[in-house]
């Protein structure tokens, strides 16, 4: 709990007067969104877009100036969290299920700054295992193909009321690869598949990673 604290307020040191900023999700961003809040209210002036439905909630209870996409043309920095982080700073998102909204951002972004502790560092991608987003339409046979494609144990993502359902309306498989040794590969691979809507692989995509520490102290790498 005191990483994520420490890597979330620390990435908002990163904020400025006049930025357009994305609001990223999970119980990291969560901290990060809790300092921007702090910063409003002490006058720093900005424009913010939220990657889920439960940030954007998050956002406004704070007071923190909304925007919908459709009225932000670009993004300065985006804050968001991740499931893993390997050594070239790609990442498996999309436990919270937000993974399609969190690309979009991302890539609207200037720069995208993840926050995280210390046990989301990995050395190869994989153990968590990948959220797929698929259209509800023949999803089943979504299944099938990336079944037969990849042979490894998949499942349909699951809530107390049933099939989980994310924010754009659409289903999540999660797919357990147990290590992938090419994401840019598979990230190619996914995205053609008809009927995948987008994964939770970020290639190529972080600038700035910020790690959280259980003593509070965080260690920050950029992209070289
Ligand atoms: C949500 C995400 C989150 O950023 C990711 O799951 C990390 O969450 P947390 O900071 O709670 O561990 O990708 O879709």
């Amino acid at each position: 709990m005191k990483g994520k604290q420490a890597a979330g307020y620390r990435a908002v040191d990163w904020v400025e007067d006049g930025m357009t900023i994305g609001l990223g999700t999970g119980s990291t961003a969560y901290w990060a969104i809790q300092r921007i809040g702090e910063r409003v209210k002490e006058g720093l002036k900005i424009r913010t877009v939220a990657t889920s439905k439960a940030s954007e909630k998050l956002a406004r209870e704070l007071n923190i100036p909304l925007f919908s996409a459709a009225d932000i043309p670009w993004i300065d920095l985006t804050i968001d969290g991740a499931d893993e982080v390997d050594p070239q700073m790609n990442l498996i998102k999309g436990g919270g299920g937000a993974l399609f909204r969190e690309k979009m951002v991302a890539l609207q972004s200037d720069r995208l700054i993840v926050v995280a502790d210390d046990a989301k560092e990995i050395s190869v991608l994989g153990t968590f295992k990948l959220p797929i987003e698929v259209v509800p339409f023949a999803s089943e046979w979504t299944f099938r193909n990336l079944q037969k494609r990849y042979d490894v144990p998949l499942e349909f993502r699951r809530q107390e009321e049933g099939i989980y359902i994310t924010d754009n309306g659409n289903y999540i498989i999660d797919a357990a690869f147990g290590r992938i040794d090419d994401p840019k590969k598979l990230a190619a691979e996914l995205k053609s598949i008809t009927g995948v809507v987008d994964h939770g692989l970020f290639v190529e995509m972080a600038e700035t990673t910020v790690i959280g520490h259980e003593d509070g102290t965080v260690s920050i790498r950029h992209k070289s």
